[in-house]
């Protein structure tokens, strides 16, 4: 409060006391911080340029931008259980860690950036805790095996994009077989490719709601498939354009892309199953009204593929998400439809490219099914559904209609 106090008199925003204000909502969660601090920030975030609003910044400016717009989407943040707005993308800072334009190339890099670095602060945390050298998120702290596996996993995950970005040494010594060695050097290898600001951004994007050690890993998953997802909607919108400007070959390497990057994220799955069911029991207590089923970005990509039927697109699955829902009911392009009409003469790799997208987004749904069973049970979702049921029913969505019109249309009406 006291550095809060004192930067209110020249608030300039390089100045913010971050790992002061940071430092006190991951002692006590988010949930839990003392409501004089808050107001004090909400205070702050009246003083920036442009401020007296407690709107939430376009997600389309760049994340790593100025430090005001930092500063800005850190309170955005913060300030959420507070202002009453809180959701699935505050709860994940989703504004901190957005691509900085949306061209594919840019959001490319940017994903393999991000699900590097997300994944190396985990190993990171998962090291510090493990060897005593923190007393964050002190809560059912994981044993041993439970932690050498998260760390054998999270190298696995981060592999492919590390490789991408030169930042493995392919012709350097062989992999670590020791987990926590490899994990270490992950991390090592992240944290010396940031710059200052790029670090600052990814602390600030961990806030949890308690201090149950395992919502870390929770937080850090969740991002990086929302980073994902963000990269298929890229690469689905590039499918379509290509499509109907009549470069096939350029249509397939986009749908190929986007296969490739769902499938190699798959092991994220494995990686949160090693959440304990306690922990997440305990601390999906301050969660409710956050839920995936707010991702902009999943349902951007499911409604590229298709247009979503009436009795979807009307229900609470489309009503969390209004922008992609009206994006939808203005005509949204789907690569259904240009491929459907450039049918006869769509390049004979193009539906085969299509289908190892609709099968790594089945997976996606099946596995998602599964853990969703083991983690809730009968439990209802923090996103107003039944819970499960819903996932049950949502996972038999097809994907595409083009490339099998007669499987589909039974299945739909099954
Ligand atoms: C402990 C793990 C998880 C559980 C128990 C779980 C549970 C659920 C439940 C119950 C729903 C239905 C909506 C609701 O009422 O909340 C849902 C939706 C969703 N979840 Fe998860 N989830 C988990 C992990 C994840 C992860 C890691 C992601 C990746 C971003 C994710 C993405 C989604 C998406 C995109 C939806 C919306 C699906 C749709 O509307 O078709 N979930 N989840």
């Amino acid at each position: 409060m006291r550095e809060l106090d004192d930067w209110l008199e020249d608030p300039e925003p390089r100045r913010f006391p971050f790992a002061a204000v940071l430092g006190e909502f991951q002692r006590v969660g988010k949930h839990f911080v003392d409501e004089e601090l808050l107001k004090t920030l909400a205070v702050a975030r009246d003083r920036l340029p442009g401020g007296d609003s407690a709107g939430v910044p376009a997600a389309a400016e760049p994340a790593d931008a100025d430090a005001a717009g930092v500063l800005e989407r850190f309170l955005d943040t913060a300030l959420d259980k507070f202002d009453g707005r809180y959701d699935y993308p505050t709860y994940t800072a989703l504004s901190l860690l957005a691509p900085p334009r949306a061209d594919a190339r840019t959001v490319r890099v940017h994903r393999d950036r991000t699900v590097v670095r997300l994944l190396g602060d985990l190993v990171r945390f998962e090291l510090a805790a493990a060897e005593g050298r923190t007393a964050l998120f002190p809560e059912l702290r994981p044993d041993p095996v439970l932690v050498g596996k998260r760390h054998r996993l999270a190298v696995r995950v981060a592999a492919p994009a590390l490789r991408r970005l030169g930042l493995a040494d392919p012709g350097g010594p062989a992999p670590s077989t020791d987990p926590a060695q490899a994990a270490r050097r992950l991390w090592e290898t992240v944290d010396a490719s940031m710059s200052g600001p790029e670090r600052l951004v990814l602390a600030l994007s961990m806030l949890p709601v308690h201090t149950t050690h395992d919502e870390y890993l929770f937080i850090r998953v969740l991002q990086a498939f929302e980073a994902t997802f963000t990269l298929l909607a890229a690469e689905l919108r590039g499918a379509i354009t290509a499509l109907d400007g009549g470069d096939r070959a350029r249509a397939v390497g986009r749908v190929t892309r986007a296969a490739g990057a769902l499938t190699e994220s798959a092991p994220l799955f494995s990686l949160l199953a090693t959440m304990q069911v306690e922990a997440f029991q305990t601390f999906r207590e301050y969660t409710d009204g956050a839920s995936a089923i707010q991702s902009r970005a999943y349902k951007l990509v499911e409604s590229l593929c298709r247009t979503p039927d009436a009795d979807r697109l009307h229900s609470h699955a489309y009503r969390s998400v209004p922008e992609v829902r009206a994006g939808v009911l203005a005509g949204r392009r789907t690569l259904d439809e240009a491929y459907a009409d450039a049918r006869g003469d769509a390049h004979p790799a193009l539906g085969a490219a299509m289908e190892e997208f609709a099968s790594a987004l089945r997976r996606w749904r099946q596995t998602h099914y599964r853990l969703a069973v083991r983690m809730l049970g009968t439990r209802p979702g923090t996103g107003a559904t039944e819970g499960t049921p819903y996932l049950g029913e949502v996972r038999k969505i097809p994907v595409f209609d083009a490339l099998h019109p007669t499987a589909n249309a039974s299945a739909s009406a099954a």
